[in-house]
């Protein structure tokens, strides 16, 4: 697994990422360009010349695919839409990851329901192998019914999960207080289909129905304002035409104050679970992240 030497300067590294930005690409999403199907036997399939990918469940099996690039930050949209219906004990994940036994992970997970019944949205972030690090939320709209963009921001100072430009959750870089932060190792991007009833559906009370089978999850829209790590040397393209302008602005992003509203309202209102706030699960103490924030 390639990855940065732990001394290696961000500074640097950034300038460096800076002079790749001038490598931009102005083509629309092709999904046959950026994905690879890698497991399911058949039920993962792109379509319409690339600008479609379709994910399916059956009781024989689920499927997957992976991205072509690693990357090293990132800004990361995708369009899904979720299996509709009765999707109960079905997760679509979409994550990145790095590889190894000290691995980083980034994780969007939506655990299915009865027809009508909230989809739950997981998350959970990954350093050097330990997550443990769980929020869910239900959302604000029917995800079956039309596709929605998931966001994963990725810099060094922060990661962002956002639905449809609303973030959800912030995990800052907290490293000056002992907190590793995913920096070093460049991940994937990871989308998989699968069957997940012993647990995922209210606890695992709710089984999954094959007589609903196949279920389909879709994505389309893929776009990566990322830094493409490949033989050692990371470069910053952009897929997206109108990212031209606004270059690698992405790299250094916070929150501003109407996202951070937006951030708080969503965590109001639709978080139904905090890993910083269950402290039965910790008898020994919150996470050192969750005492300040
Ligand atoms: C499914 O619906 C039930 C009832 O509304 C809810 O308690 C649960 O959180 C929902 N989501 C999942 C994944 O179980």
């Amino acid at each position: 697994m390639a990855s940065f030497p732990s001394t290696f300067p961000v500074m640097l590294m950034i300038s460096t990422l800076m002079l790749g930005s001038l490598i931009l690409s102005a083509s629309a999403s092709n999904l046959y360009q950026d994905f690879d199907i890698t497991w399911g036997d058949g039920r993962a399939k792109i379509l319409n010349s690339g600008e479609l990918l379709t994910l399916s469940l059956d009781k024989t099996s689920g499927s997957g695919f992976q991205s072509k690039n690693e990357f090293l930050f990132g800004k990361i949209d995708m369009q899904l839409k979720l299996v509709p219906g009765n999707s109960a004990g079905t997760v679509t994940a979409y994550y990145l990851s790095s590889k190894g036994s000290t691995w980083d992970e980034i994780d969007f997970e939506f655990l299915g329901n009865l027809s009508g019944d909230p989809y739950i949205i997981h998350t959970n972030v990954f350093s050097q192998g330990k997550g443990n690090r769980e929020q869910q939320f239900y959302l604000w709209f029917d995800p079956t019914a039309d596709f929605h963009t998931y966001s994963i921001l990725w810099n060094p100072q922060r990661i962002i999960f956002s639905v449809d430009g609303t973030p959800i959750r912030e995990f800052k870089n907290l490293e000056s207080i002992g907190v590793p932060f995913p920096k070093n190792q460049a991940m994937r991007i990871y989308s998989s289909l699968w069957n997940a009833d012993d647990w995922a559906t209210m606890g695992g009370l709710v089984k999954t129905d094959w007589t609903q089978a196949p279920f389909t999850a879709s994505y389309r829209n893929f776009n990566a304002n990322a830094c493409v790590w490949s033989s050692g040397v990371s470069s910053c393209s952009s897929s997206s035409p109108s990212s031209v302008s606004t270059s690698n602005a992405w790299l250094s992003q916070e929150l501003d104050s109407t996202s951070q509203d937006r951030l708080k309202w969503v965590q109001k209102n639709y978080m139904i679970y905090n890993y910083c706030t269950d402290t039965k699960r910790f008898p020994q103490g919150l996470p050192l992240e969750c005492t300040k924030s």
